[in-house]
């Protein structure tokens, strides 16, 4: 029998019965305002805000309300599986941990990444490593157990260092790499603007490059001695706005699954199969780069319709199991948790983490349960009505 997720609430009302509640929040707005009062001010602005006045940001999850899900009666949903495929593996769920790229100052202990691998490892939910990490990618692999770890890259303009990046990653045991398209330039964030703020110009989330033979081979000292030159060539490596022209030399990067993060129109993820990637990652990057865009959700369908049964990865704008579900309806193979494990890690660590995947996983069951889907392949666009 699959995993039934939605035993997590089962487990939190016999606790009742001892005396125990949770210590960690049931709610999202609950657990945005516990996370607040944990984080340092610069790493919460910089978490929690977006581009511009936030309007896509807010809109990735206002828009998930024009969506319902209409239920079915006796439908056989007394045992639900939530498993989905990904890359010839079955996953025991379809739920996923975005890449952050601040994860390590998000923890109270300053290793966000770690703890996140761990909450991968005992959940089975696969983590996305970020570039940007405290933590250099071989350490964070390790945590991980047998749960997959995929490694998001940040593309250096030095051709070099991005590939000595992918081999580690490779060497580390990663088992995809996720390109991230959309942040080669930071779009303009007016929270971090306001206090003159961002961790990797103080520093911050860069064990990557540290660590890295091709790039401390660019640093005129080694990094422990020149913090500044560091933060220098790094800031001189990162801004590179690849073209399609740079997809043949990111394919032959490695042989691991190769996915385009960022990607929203149907003409990009024609562009992208063309090159032969084996996945399309359909995301806005949670409104942080471009206000004035769609909600990430409206662009889901036309993407599935252009991958023509690639898999796609989603994310932007999930905060709670009905926007799982509804993501999944949609075409979504994966959906991708972001903000919100952030937030769990800050507020409770690693367990932070793990109660925010099993209370998305719980709700997200429970819905299947009462509204009568009992398979992720019963979840159709068919399930879905929109509002007007
Ligand atoms: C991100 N995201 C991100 N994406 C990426 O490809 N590499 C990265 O290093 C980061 N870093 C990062 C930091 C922070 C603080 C946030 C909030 C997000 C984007 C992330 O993978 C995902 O697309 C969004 O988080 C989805 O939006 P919501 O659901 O979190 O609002």
């Amino acid at each position: 029998m699959a995993q039934q997720f939605g035993d997590y609430q089962l487990e939190i009302y016999l606790g009742g019965l001892a005396g125990v509640t949770p210590a960690m929040p049931m709610s999202f707005a609950e657990l945005e305002r516990r996370a607040e009062a944990a984080m340092a001010p610069g790493v919460w602005s910089y978490v929690a805000g977006g581009a511009g006045d936030e309007h896509t940001q807010r809109a990735n999850v206002t828009a998930f309300e024009q969506w319902g899900l209409l239920p079915r009666m006796m439908a056989g949903a007394a045992e639900r599986d939530l498993s989905a495929e990904l890359f010839g593996r079955r996953l025991a769920s379809p739920l996923f941990l975005a890449p952050v790229g601040v994860l390590g100052i998000c923890a109270q202990d300053g290793h966000g990444d770690l703890a996140t691998a761990r909450a991968a490892a005992r959940t089975g939910v696969p983590m996305v490593a970020s570039t940007l990490s405290a933590d250099p990618l071989e350490e964070v692999a390790k945590e991980l157990g047998g749960t997959p770890g995929f490694f998001q890259l940040y593309t250096p303009n030095d051709r070099a260092l991005a590939e000595s990046l992918v081999h580690r990653a490779e060497a580390a045991g990663f088992q995809a790499l996720v390109v991230t398209l959309d942040t080669w330039v930071t779009g303009w964030r007016p929270r971090d603007l306001a206090t003159a703020n961002f961790p990797m110009l103080r520093g911050k989330c860069l064990a990557n490059y540290t660590c890295d033979p091709a790039f401390r081979a660019r640093l005129a000292a080694p990094p422990e001695q020149d913090q500044a030159g560091v933060v220098r060539e790094w800031a001189t490596v990162f801004p590179n706005a690849l073209s399609w022209a740079d997809l043949p030399w990111l394919r032959s990067l490695t042989s691991l699954p190769l996915l385009l993060k960022g990607i929203q129109h149907p003409e990009d993820v024609r562009r992208a199969r063309d090159g032969g990637v084996d996945g399309i990652y359909c995301s806005n990057h949670g409104g942080r780069q471009a206000n004035g865009g769609l909600p990430a959700i409206e662009a889901l369908p036309g993407v599935v319709a252009a991958a023509e049964g690639l898999p796609v990865l989603f994310d932007s704008g999930i905060r709670s199991g009905a926007e799982v579900v509804k993501a999944l309806a949609l075409g979504a193979t994966a959906v991708g948790v972001g903000r919100p494990y952030a937030y769990g890690l800050a507020v409770g660590g690693e367990d932070g983490v793990v109660h925010v995947l099993r209370s998305l996983l719980a709700e997200t069951d429970l819905l299947m349960a009462v509204d009568g889907y009992p398979t992720v392949a019963d979840l159709t666009p068919a399930a879905l009505r929109r509002l007007r």
